[in-house]
This record gives structure tokens, sequence and C-alpha cells, in this order.
């Protein structure tokens, strides 16, 4: 098995970065296949923490290359940020290291605009976007009205595009959401100086992924945001606006369907939500806040306090079914070491009816009330086992509940957010 796809099984923020860098040492090329900057992985390594938005988590590793595909919205600003913050601390310093599709799509400035407006318009029913642009970005890509990346080096035909775009764009601007109008010549020109820079990197990364391919070579697949914020398969509307299933990877990536082999499922021990939208197994007490501070549940992307609660299997077999998970990395036990009894949601009760789907109507989602199975906590501290058999009885009996819950193997269990706080039971290659 030469790829594998790691993505988010619940609502993001899973630990998707950690594992896909402790993979990484494994991988010859990592490729990000949706999303944008909405996202935020962290990755630490000997102490040192970085988070990344746009630039894939295997970028620590000098000799792997990274690839942003033709699915990913790319904002350059934040790219070339990003990129020159990992070069101050010494990461990245081969600008090989990376390759982006001259195919994605670019997230510009009237499309963080319309984000943040609607969102301030929609008051109390706003969906707690991070503002990035991002839904504004795909609609213009559906639209056929997107800018793309090799759009940036062709500068007459980026003038007539963003000319085009800005006569519907700064209607919307001015007149729905009481801005001052954008002038087309100066974003023109502020997006060909990001061309030029981005250059090195922009070229067909459908191709060169296809002789990878070919020659056997070893790649991950990196999920952003998680399986209940698909646009299609999540809680609609409080979703993100990009296919986050795996199914998504062949398209995002321009590889084919058959060419994927394995895919694990990050899950995180218990179940966190950034945003607004259902989520039956919260916990709005004490439990909930002690989970969000031992577990530093805060946006890597905005800084949000994320809303904490028990681990949902109704969820997690969601993702299981839709992603043909082949494994799954079960991070953050450390965090629960001293809560006894766990709970773990296996069903919920609608309107007296009790299901284990997720039902289509948020409405429905909205009053599920969880039913649950208790299992025994454990004392010990996580943070130093690097076996299966260091970890103690009740967190190996956790594992292994989950296991049987959702008929899929824990192929790695995470203990703290450093790459070697893991405990790898099966090669992901
Ligand atoms: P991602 O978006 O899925 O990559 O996840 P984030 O980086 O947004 O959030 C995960 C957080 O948990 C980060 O702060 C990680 O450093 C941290 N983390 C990852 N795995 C573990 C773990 O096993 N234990 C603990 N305590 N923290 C972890
Ligand atoms: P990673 O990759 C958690 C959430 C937002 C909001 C909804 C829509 O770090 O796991 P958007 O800006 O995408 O239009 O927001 O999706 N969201 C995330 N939540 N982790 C993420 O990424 C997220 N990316 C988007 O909070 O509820
Ligand atoms: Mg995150």
């Amino acid at each position: 098995m030469s790829t594998l796809v790691i993505l988010g099984t619940q609502w993001g923020d899973e630990g998707k970065g950690k594992i896909v860098d402790l993979l990484t040492g494994r991988a010859e090329v990592v490729v990000r296949f949706q999303g944008g900057n909405n996202a935020g992985h962290t990755l630490k390594v000997s102490g040192e923490q970085v988070i990344v938005h746009l630039i894939p988590s295997g970028i620590l590793y000098p000799d792997t290359l990274n690839i942003i595909g033709n699915g990913v919205v790319i904002d350059p600003s934040v790219l070339l940020q990003e990129k020159a913050s990992l070069r101050s601390r010494g990461h990245f310093l081969n600008d090989g290291q990376l390759l982006i599709s001259d195919r994605a799509h670019v997230i510009m400035p009237y499309h963080k605009i319309i984000d943040v407006g609607r969102e301030e318009l929609l008051a109390g029913k706003k969906i707690g976007t991070t503002g990035r642009g991002i839904g504004p970005a795909y609609e213009d890509k559906a639209s056929r009205m997107g800018i793309r990346v090799c759009d940036l080096l062709r500068p007459e035909e980026l003038r007539t595009k963003v000319r085009m775009a800005l006569e519907e764009k700064n209607f919307l601007i001015q007149h729905r959401f009481g801005r001052d109008p954008l002038d087309a010549d100066a974003v023109t020109e502020e997006y060909l100086d990001y061309g030029k820079q981005l250059e090195p990197h922009v070229t067909d990364t459908s191709q060169v992924l296809f002789s990878k391919i070919s020659s056997g070579s070893r790649i991950l697949f990196e999920g952003a945001q998680g399986t209940l914020l698909d646009i299609d398969h999540g809680t609609y509307p409080y979703v993100t606006s990009s296919n986050v299933v795996s199914g998504n990877v062949s398209c995002g990536a321009g590889v084919s369907p058959a060419s994927i082999k394995g895919v694990w499922g990050v899950v995180k021990a218990y179940t966190t939500r950034v945003g607004e939208g259902g989520f039956p197994t919260e916990l709005k007490d004490a439990l909930g806040d002690e989970i969000r501070t031992r577990g530093a549940e805060y946006g890597a992307t905005t800084g949000r306090p994320r809303r904490c609660g028990w681990l949902d299997m109704v969820v997690v077999n969601h993702s299981v079914r839709l992603n043909g998970l082949t494994g799954i990395a079960l991070t953050k036990m450390d965090v629960l070491t001293g809560i006894s009894p766990l709970l773990v949601c296996t069903g919920y009760e609608i309107n007296g009816v009790t299901v284990d789907r997720i039902p289509a109507h948020i409405e429905d989602f909205a009053v599920a009330v969880p039913k649950y199975r208790e299992v025994k906590g454990w004392d010990e501290p996580l943070d130093q086992c690097r076996s299966f058999d260091d970890l103690p009885k009740n967190a190996r009996d956790y594992v292994e509940t989950i296991e049987h819950l959702s008929g899929v193997p824990v192929t790695l269990v995470s203990v703290g957010p450093s790459r070697d706080q893991s405990i790898l039971r099966r090669s992901p290659f």
C-alpha cells in the first residue's frame, strides 16, 4: 500500500496535523486536497510548536515533497506569510519542498468581505465561519467566476477577470454590506505580485502525482476539517464549503480513485466543535470546561474556545461508512485521565424514536438526546506510554470499545501533542 488518506472524522481539530507530521517520517509526498486556511494544523517536535493553515503538515521534513492540490482554495498572502514564518524558524529552506496546483482557486479580498459581511447580517443564525473567505471562494468556483492560480501569472487575463468579478462583487460590497468598493487595478496589481512570488511553486500537480503514484512513492493525503463539516455529508448548513470525505481526494488532488489504498480517520477521544450547529454530546458544564482546559481546546485558526463533549460513536460511524476507514488514529487519550466513568454515545433519541444515524434535518439533530454506554476511566497519566501494553487496562478497554463499536482497528494511539507521544500499532503503508 503506497497511498494513505488521513482525515478528520468529527468536526475538525482531531489532531490531523500531528498524525500527518508523524507519518511523514515514512512518506515521500504529502498532499492537501480541499479546504483552505480555515484549517489550523498543529505540529509539535522537540518542544517547538508550529501551526500550518495552508502548507501541508509534511513541511518540517526537508526531503518531503508537499503539494497543495487543485481542490484547495488559496489565500496567497496567507501562504506567503506562512512560508516566511516557517523560513524564519529554520524550516522550508528549499522552494522545491512545495508545489501548488495551477488549477487551485484563489481567495480574493472580496471573498473575505462577503464571508464576514454575511455572518454579521445573519446575526442570531450565523454559521460561525472562520471569516477567511472560504465559502465565497468555492461559490465562485462553482459559478465559474473564480480566479485560479494560473491566472495570477497572466497580467492581462487577470485584469479582465478581476474587473468582471468586481462588477458584481462591488454591488454586494456597497449595497448589501455597506463597505467601500474595491479598486480593480489595485487588486490586480496586488495579486500579480503574489503570482510572481508563488511562480516557482506553481505547476500541474496532478501530473506530478501521476508519476509519483506510478513509481510507487509513498503518499499521504492530508484532510482538513472533519467529516461532519462536509458540505454534502455534514450537519448542513453548519458545515464548511468543500467535500471533506475521502472520495474528494480524487477530485481535489487530481488522482484516480483507484490509486487510494487506505484511509485512516483521526478520532479525538472525546468530541469538540468550533462554530455553531448541533452537538448532541456537548457538555455545557464544569466537566466540559475542564476538558477544554486540559485539552487546550482553543481554535488553532481563530483562537475561539472549542465546545467540548463526550465521544459520539454515531458521528464516528457516519465517518467510518462515508470514508471507508481502514484504520483509526485515536488522539488525546491522555486528556481523559482522571475522568470516570467515561460516557460514549451509541445512539440518539429523536422525538421519541431511537436512531443510530445522523438525521438530514438539522432541526432533528438539534433535539437529539444521546444514549450512552458507560466505560470505566483510569487515573494513570498516559503521556509517557510508548506501547499499547504501557496503557492502563481501562485505557486499553476504551480503545477496544471504540474498535468494537466501529468495526475498525485503532492503528495509532496518541498520548500527547509531540511527535514521539505516539503508539503506532500498524504500518501506515
Ligand atoms: P487538526 O486541525 O486536526 O490538525 O488539530 P488542531 O491542531 O487544530 O488541534 C489539535 C490540538 O491537539 C493541537 O493543539 C495538538 O497539538 C493537540 N494534540 C494532538 N494530539 C494530541 C494528543 O494525543 N494529546 C494531547 N494532549 N494533545 C494533542
Ligand atoms: P481543521 O482542519 C474546526 C468550521 C468553522 C465553522 C464552519 C464553516 O483545523 O480541523 P468556514 O470558514 O470553513 O466556512 O467555516 O466550519 N471549521 C472548522 N472547525 N476545524 C477546522 O479545520 C475548521 N474549518 C472550518 O468553525 O463552524
Ligand atoms: Mg485545527
